[in-house]
């Protein structure tokens, strides 16, 4: 079968406003304390593909429920990708969002990888455009705060047989999302899974697949129940190198400011947290090392003085500090320790670029509301 005829053409949206709308008194209560991925804003955006006609019937919809046949593939192999990133208001209420030719492309890689079609970035980032056009009052301006958007695509043909569907819906829905750190940056423990791996050479590790959520879930709940915020998965060849956490990249601070995070290995997600980092390492003439880290190197590393600072990192919480790893043969690190200064300067240069309070150099934001 041959996948996918990539749009090629733009999109044209069109728009079905919703009865149900939330009154902006009620919006209003929910912006004041959003969370995280718990109120979504009014309207979808929803796009078909089918094998015969590529994308088509590109709509801005009431959000709800999506109609799905019990035989729709999604439901029984998981044919399905996804996206996150985020819309922050700017001082002058303007919206921006950071890089989302990124996500388009990663998007696309994942498609590739399970066997969906492509979406072209233009109809991509137009899709976010098009939603923000209609639910823009959602995006909060409290300081840190932002409105997750999160595209996904799902097999919805009714069919039982294991090949690709010829039947794609894609998505786009969002979701207030409140500050991730209240009253400072705080430090996490990890826990280190010793007998579950994310993913192996072949695998899915570097497509951001619904699937590799579902098996991260047993481990995750394991670094729950030793008071550790997430799971850190090492390579599934020789059990000896980081790979990532369950959704977040980790990087190391050596003496001296030279920085280290694993490479892209193919087992690995490719954030786009991690790309910018990498870039403002650089800008800031540090030393930028993407290559294989042992478990031995991490402990050796803290013990030595070697290793200054971890941290993990991703669109949710930007850069978490790591104080901590934890796993069945002991601890590396000191819990109780304070975020680096190493951390927590990029952090801040981070986010002063995506909310507008520093000079976007590298051209990394996308206005949605213009
Ligand atoms: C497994 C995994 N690794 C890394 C990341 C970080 O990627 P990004 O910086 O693009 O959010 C995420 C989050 O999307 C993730 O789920």
């Amino acid at each position: 079968m041959t996948i996918a005829p990539t749009s090629t053409f733009p999109l044209q949206f069109e728009l079905t406003p919703s009865q149900d709308a939330r009154a902006e008194a009620e919006r209003e209560v929910i912006l004041a304390d959003p969370g995280f991925g718990k109120h979504f804003t009014d309207h979808m955006v929803q796009i078909d593909w089918t094998v015969t006609e590529g994308w088509h019937n590109a709509s801005v919809i009431p959000y709800g429920p999506l109609q799905l046949d019990p035989a729709a593939a999604v439901l029984h192999y998981a044919q399905e990708i996804f996206e996150g990133l985020k819309a922050y208001r700017h001082a002058d209420g303007s919206i921006w969002t950071f890089r989302p030719e990124k996500n388009a492309e990663r998007l696309q890689n994942s498609a590739r990888r399970l066997a969906l079609p492509e979406l072209a970035t233009e109809d991509f980032v137009e899709s976010l455009r098009q939603l923000i056009a209609v639910d823009g009052a959602w995006v909060p301006d409290a300081p840190e705060t932002s409105l997750y958007i999160r595209p996904f695509m799902i097999a919805n043909e009714s069919f039982l047989g294991v090949r690709p569907s010829q039947k794609v819906g894609y998505y786009v829905i969002a979701s207030p999302a409140g500050a991730y750190f209240t009253g400072g940056v705080a430090p996490v423990s990890i826990w280190l899974s010793t007998e579950y791996s994310r993913a192996g050479r072949g695998g899915t590790g570097a497509a951001k697949c619904g699937g590799n959520y579902a098996s991260s879930l047993l481990p995750q709940q394991e670094a729950y129940e030793h008071g550790c915020a997430q799971v850190l998965f090492l390579d599934a060849e020789t059990g000896q190198h980081v790979d990532e956490l369950g959704g977040m990249n980790v990087f190391f601070v050596h003496r001296g400011g030279r920085i280290v995070t694993p490479r892209l290995s193919g087992t690995i997600l490719e954030g786009i947290t991690r790309d910018s980092i990498i870039q403002l390492a650089h800008d800031r003439a540090l030393t930028v090392e993407e290559r294989d880290v042992t478990i031995e190197e991490w402990r050796d590393g803290v013990e030595s003085g070697e290793i200054t600072e971890v941290f993990a990192c991703g669109t949710a919480a930007v850069i978490t500090p790591i104080s901590a790893l934890k796993s069945p043969e002991g601890t590396i690190g000191d819990e109780n320790a304070p975020a680096g200064e190493v951390t927590l300067s990029i952090r801040e240069e981070l986010t002063d670029i995506q909310y507008g309070r520093r000079p976007d150099r590298h051209g990394w934001l996308t206005r949605l509301d213009a």
